[in-house]
């Protein structure tokens, strides 16, 4: 027997072992049985009661879009705040046929830059609402994966403006009110990037990571007035965002919103991955090794960018 072999079949070593192997083994099972309860079984929270109104910015596609037919089929009124009027109306129209008691507002307006001006038009159009659940949606990403040396200023701005500032200033709009009643649901669209290291999407997973942090203090900061505030981070889901089609790992938006809004009002859990594949996914790149997975993820981006890059080339040419 070498030395290290004498040290474990002292009884009191083995006994630590097991005592911590036990632990372990536990404490995983438990995780997998409070998740598959969140995920699966627990009932979702009755959303009319934390105010009549909804706001969705970024609410005419996508997710978004999913998002506002989820809730005006919970009997909320929607306000649509997007950039493209007759999509705005497009989609009122659609709400209000499908769900003739809900109320639907619209309100223009180009996230791109959400100046002072645009800021008082949103908050004249929202103020005096019963606001129960803010999703703030809106966002955007590279056009396909680039070194951050490459893109433009409009694009660096863009990135800033339409991430950062759009949530964080509409949680500034709504959140007073919600605090005042003393209910409400904040959830902010952020993304899988922003939890993990995002070579060549370096600047979107970073302006993503802003909004999960931003979440994670509001969430303890309101938890007093019965004010929740969660971040939803999705892998991809199929919109016109992700370029992506449906598939086993890639939710449509609406089998997305199904599940999002399933951890809408619940406290506790701020960062989630609403649907469960995606936890799994999450799970998995956090459990091997940075170095791994960074090098993975920088090989992929660099890959989809060679062929955007060609894309672009052919389409600079007009082929
Ligand atoms: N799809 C994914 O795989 C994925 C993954 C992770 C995170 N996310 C996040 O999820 C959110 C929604 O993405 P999505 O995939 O649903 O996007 P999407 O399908 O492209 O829809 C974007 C929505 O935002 C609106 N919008 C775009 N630019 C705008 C602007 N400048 N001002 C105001 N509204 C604007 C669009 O309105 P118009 O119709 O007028 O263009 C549309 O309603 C984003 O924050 C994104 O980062 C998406």
């Amino acid at each position: 027997m070498n030395a290290v072999q004498q040290i474990i079949a002292r009884p009191e070593v083995m006994q630590a072992i097991v005592i911590v192997g036990a632990f372990t083994v536990i404490n995983f099972g438990l995780k997998i049985l409070t998740n598959f309860y969140k995920y699966f079984l627990r009932p979702s929270k009755n959303l009319k009661k934390l105010g009549e109104w909804a706001v969705i910015t970024g609410a005419t596609d996508g997710i978004g879009k999913a998002y506002a037919f989820k809730l005006a089929k919970r009997g909320l009124n929607v306000v649509l705040i997007s950039r493209t009027e007759a999509k705005l109306n497009a989609v009122k129209a659609e709400i209000e046929e499908k769900y003739p008691s809900v109320q639907v507002k619209v309100v223009i307006c180009d996230y791109s830059d959400f100046n002072a001006k645009l800021r008082t038009k949103v908050e004249k159009a929202v103020k005096d609402l019963d606001v129960g659940v803010l999703v703030n949606n809106v966002g955007v990403s590279y056009q396909f994966p680039k070194y951050f040396s490459e893109l433009n200023e409009e694009e660096v701005a863009g990135l800033m403006e339409m991430n950062v500032n759009s949530t964080t200033w509409m949680t500034h709009m709504v959140l007073p009110g919600m605090m005042e009643r003393k209910r409400g649901a904040v959830v902010n669209i952020a993304s899988a990037a922003g939890c993990h290291t995002m070579p060549l999407l370096a600047q979107y997973s970073a302006a993503k990571g802003y909004i999960a942090m931003f979440s994670r203090g509001l969430a303890s900061e309101c938890a007093k007035s019965n004010v929740t505030v969660s971040c939803q981070v999705p892998f991809y889901v199929a919109t016109k965002l992700a370029k992506m089609r449906a598939a086993f790992t890639v939710p449509t938006p609406n089998q997305f919103a199904d599940m999002a809004l399933k951890w809408v009002g619940h406290g506790g859990d701020v960062v989630v991955h609403p649907f469960w594949l995606h936890a799994i996914m999450g799970w998995f790149i956090e459990s091997i090794p940075s170095s791994l997975a960074d090098g993975q993820m920088l090989s992929m981006h660099a890959s989809i960018r060679k062929r955007g890059l060609k894309k672009m080339a052919k389409l600079a040419k007009g082929e």
